[in-house]
């Protein structure tokens, strides 16, 4: 019998040492949030600052630890960041001009990474090895398969406080060539702040979501007030990007139980999960939740064979046409079109289902409508006129598929912060949208 153990000691080696095979130019591939390598990348970063290493890029999705070469504008050209969605960090390197990003539907990321790009190295955090010779890839399966498709060399960050997720992503100690042993907390995803105006639009949105749904649920506050708006629901099942902590109170409490699923009954599917601690427990060698990849999750055609598919996601501002832009102030990048679309357009393509796109009807302080005539010069629409579902506010819900202009305009304008109602109406009634 192969013995793991002596084969994992001959490849365990130190942060510092892992860091110092990385050669000039390489590109290295990482996944989304808690698959961060984060101990690799400071010692990497710690050897740019002394440039021993130049022409480096990394990619990432949604970085959750503060990466040097997203923080420190000095580092540009020795490390270069690439993100496929942003969280802040990379948001603050792109508009500052020393990271990039690649515009993607999430599903896609898979193939764009099997015919664009290859990998001098793919590193990961993982859960210890099992007695196989298998590392969990733990929270995260999005594009990881991919990657590891087209990386020379693997090398993983050993943390025994990644849970070991039986339904997903895992790695042979065989296709690895370098491990690090890291213990750390996981990343935790501040609590969203639930107002009063979240819980009115979480309720409203609540309200349309029939027992035996299955749900998604996006980033942000009110996606999270609608999860718990859903508490009193039976029979829910749950198909989403990310597994959130609302998603574990929803199964805990007993609204959710994945029975009425016409696929993956009796699993939560999500491609990656992300928030408290509590997540990390639950994911933790549970077969009632499955991690897999994000070409297969956020794909339409699957997320539509669940009846009743519900998306709930966010936007900055929507225009009268009902373009929303959930990505940008203005031109100032704020994160990539992630899943949004792809669960739009599941959802609406499911028997009974429905997609919400919600948010307060104002923004800074009130002094700002977020429905609008136009969207601000620069802002990117991400679900588009001709996909868009329900819009909610705390005004209440605007059913705009398969409605006229005139209809989406007197909709949203009817549900706009009253003290922008008159203004609206005016552009509205200038452009002849309003007959
Ligand atoms: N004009 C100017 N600023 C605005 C604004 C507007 N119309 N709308 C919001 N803002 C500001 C807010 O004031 C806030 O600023 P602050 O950080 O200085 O407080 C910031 O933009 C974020 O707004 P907020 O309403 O708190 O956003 P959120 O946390 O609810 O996230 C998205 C909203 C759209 C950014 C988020 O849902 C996202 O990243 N979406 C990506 C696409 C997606 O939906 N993917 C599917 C997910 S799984």
């Amino acid at each position: 019998m192969t013995d793991y153990q002596k084969m994992y000691q001959e490849k365990l080696a130190t942060a510092e040492e892992l860091s110092a095979r990385i050669g000039d130019g390489w590109v290295i591939g990482t996944d989304a949030a808690a698959a961060c390598p984060a101990a690799l990348l400071t010692a990497l970063a710690g050897r740019a600052r002394q440039d021993a290493v130049k022409g480096v890029k990394i990619q990432t999705l949604l970085d959750v630890y503060p990466l040097e070469f997203y923080a420190d504008q000095s580092l540009y050209g020795r490390i270069t960041g690439l993100s496929w969605f942003s969280s802040s960090g990379a948001r603050k390197a792109i508009n500052g001009g020393w990271a990039d990003y690649i515009p993607n539907y999430y599903r896609d990321t898979p193939a764009h990474i099997l015919n664009n790009y290859d990998y001098d190295l793919f590193c990961a955090e993982v859960s210890p090895m099992d007695k196989h010779g298998y590392f969990s890839l733990g929270t995260v399966s999005s594009y990881s398969a991919a990657m590891i498709a087209k990386a020379k060399h693997i090398f993983v960050e050993v943390n025994d406080r990644q849970p070991r997720a039986v339904c997903g992503a895992q790695l042979h100690i065989s296709q690895v060539d370098g491990i690090l042993e890291y213990s750390h907390e996981l990343p935790v995803l501040p609590a969203a702040k639930l107002d009063e105006i979240s819980v009115t639009i979480g309720n409203l949105i609540a309200e349309q979501i029939p027992d035996g749904a299955c749900i998604q649920l996006g980033i942000g506050a009110i996606p999270d007030a609608t999860g718990m708006a859903l508490k009193a629901k039976h029979d829910l099942g749950i198909h989403t990007e990310m597994f959130t902590d609302s998603m574990v109170e929803l199964i805990e409490c007993g609204a959710v139980n994945n029975s009425k699923k016409q696929i993956h009954r009796g699993q939560s599917v999500t491609t990656f999960a992300f928030g408290s601690q509590r997540i990390y427990d639950y994911v933790d060698d549970n077969p009632a939740i499955a991690i897999l990849p994000v070409d297969y999750v956020n794909d339409p055609a699957v997320i539509c064979r669940n009846d009743n598919m519900i998306s709930i996601n966010a936007a900055l501002e929507v225009d009268l046409w009902g373009q929303a832009c959930a990505e940008s102030v203005g031109p100032s990048h704020m994160s990539g079109s992630g899943g949004q679309i792809d669960f739009v357009r599941g959802a609406c393509q499911s028997r009974g289902g429905k997609s919400f796109i919600a948010f307060p009807s104002t923004a800074k302080g009130g002094t700002i409508s977020k429905i609008k005539s136009i969207l601000t010069p620069g802002a990117i629409c991400t679900t588009s006129k001709n996909d868009v579902d329900y819009i909610v506010t705390e005004y209440g819900l605007a059913h705009l598929r398969g409605e006229s202009l005139s209809s989406r305009a007197k909709q949203l304008i009817a549900i706009a912060h009253p003290d922008f109602r008159d203004e609206l109406r005016f552009e509205a009634k200038k452009r002849g949208m309003l007959i």
